[in-house]
């Protein structure tokens, strides 16, 4: 578009992001309050505070699969990680939310663990790396508190066996030309990325070709992840299945300004990885890029700026505990009566106490994560595809 500064693909974040501006960009539509009162109808009438504070902002089909539930067809959730490191909180957005949908509305989960994704982007990593921190991310993506019988998994390299038969459905639908469109490779890109967006699109496929009937699919992930699933949209229909819906979360600051909260970044300092240590969580905060003024009497009189604040961004995403909290907060931080280091003090606190649960959590599971890897399709799945 004329005068756009930034470029979001799955595989590179370039400028400042207006998220706005990128929603119209992609063509997905605006996540509206009436539209949120209508999957809190359906949730016992609560909203999940990633919904009401806008850190979820956009979505593709969100109405119709609401509307399909109502009527009492289920859906299934899906989201995914590539394992290339440790995971920041960031990274529990997503799932963040399906566990809360899963809880209220007992619907089936599907995570993908996209470790050949990560070996094939990442040019150091080896395949033994991406496979470990594919276990070390799924114990932390299970500890957010899935159902282990309505939770399953693809870990690609592991699960290639079960996915195959739909990879190569998939992948007769998309063209080359299409594939260095969407996500700009280079002529030196290796061919594994280019095959790869198949194998991103075969969870959204997979529940209707084992049902062999139409099954509605949602998709929690950050806009970013946006352009793999218009392809899968895109080609969804000539194979017969439905296009999956999808919710779209903001990209988050991270903790030194106005850059995304990356685990590729150059500087750790940037994000809270979930193993990082309770002191080392307190210094990252300390040194975390604010909204505040240059000095305190200034701060005092004019208030300082919550949305630029990386600090505030974490109390919005998640460790702000109530509405009236987060209100609070947000208004003492604009009026200045709220100072940084005070806030940073509370932020610590409850940061620290986090990761300790997290931790705690994590060990529970830690055993549950191989039983939940699919190995084979369960017989008779895809007996109705077609070429
Ligand atoms: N490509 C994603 C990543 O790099 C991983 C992923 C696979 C994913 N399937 C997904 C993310 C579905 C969101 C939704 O992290």
């Amino acid at each position: 578009m004329p005068g756009d500064d930034f470029v979001v693909t799955p595989y590179e974040v370039r400028g400042k992001v207006d998220h706005e501006r990128l929603r119209e960009k992609f063509g997905a539509e605006v996540l509206t309050p009436q539209l949120l009162e209508r999957l809190a109808t359906l949730t016992g009438g609560e909203l999940h505070p990633l919904l009401t504070r806008g850190v979820y902002y956009s979505h593709r089909d969100l109405a119709a699969l609401l509307e399909k539930f109502r009527k009492g067809q289920p859906f299934v959730l899906y989201s995914g990680r590539g394992p290339s490191g440790p995971l920041h909180t960031a990274h529990l957005v997503p799932f963040e939310l399906c566990q809360w949908l899963q809880a209220k509305l007992g619907v089936e989960m599907y995570i993908q663990i996209t470790d050949d994704e990560k070996f094939w982007f990442r040019p150091h990593l080896t395949r033994a790396e991406t496979v470990r921190w594919g276990m070390e991310n799924l114990a932390d993506l299970l500890a957010v508190g899935f159902d282990p019988k309505k939770t399953h998994v693809f870990f690609d390299t592991r699960s290639i066996a079960a996915m195959y038969p739909l990879a190569v459905d998939v992948a007769k639908k998309i063209p080359y030309s299409t594939v260095r469109a969407v996500f700009g490779f280079p002529p030196s890109q290796n061919i594994g990325l280019v095959f790869y967006t198949a194998l991103q699109t075969v969870p959204a496929f997979y529940p209707s070709w084992v049902a062999g009937k139409p099954v509605p699919v949602l998709i929690p992930c950050g806009i970013d992840q946006d352009p793999h699933f218009r392809v899968t949209r895109d080609i969804a229909e000539g194979l017969g299945y439905p296009k999956p819906a999808l919710v779209h979360s903001v990209m988050l600051p991270g903790l030194l300004g106005e850059r995304v909260m990356s685990s590729s970044s150059e500087s750790k300092d940037n994000a809270l990885f979930l193993n990082d240590a309770s002191k080392e969580a307190a210094r990252k905060i300390r040194k975390a890029f604010t909204g505040g003024r240059a000095s305190v009497e200034e701060q005092r009189r004019l208030g300082a700026t919550p949305e630029i604040c990386s600090v505030w961004a974490a109390w919005r995403s998640r460790f702000a505990s109530s509405e009236s909290e987060f209100r609070t907060i947000t208004e003492e931080c604009r009026s200045g009566k709220l100072l940084c280091g005070d806030c940073k003090s509370n932020l610590i606190g409850r940061v620290q106490t986090f990761l300790v649960d997290h931790a705690e959590r994590r060990e529970r599971v830690a055993d549950l994560a191989a039983s939940l890897i699919i190995e084979q399709a369960p017989p008779g799945a895809g007996a109705a595809s077609s070429g």
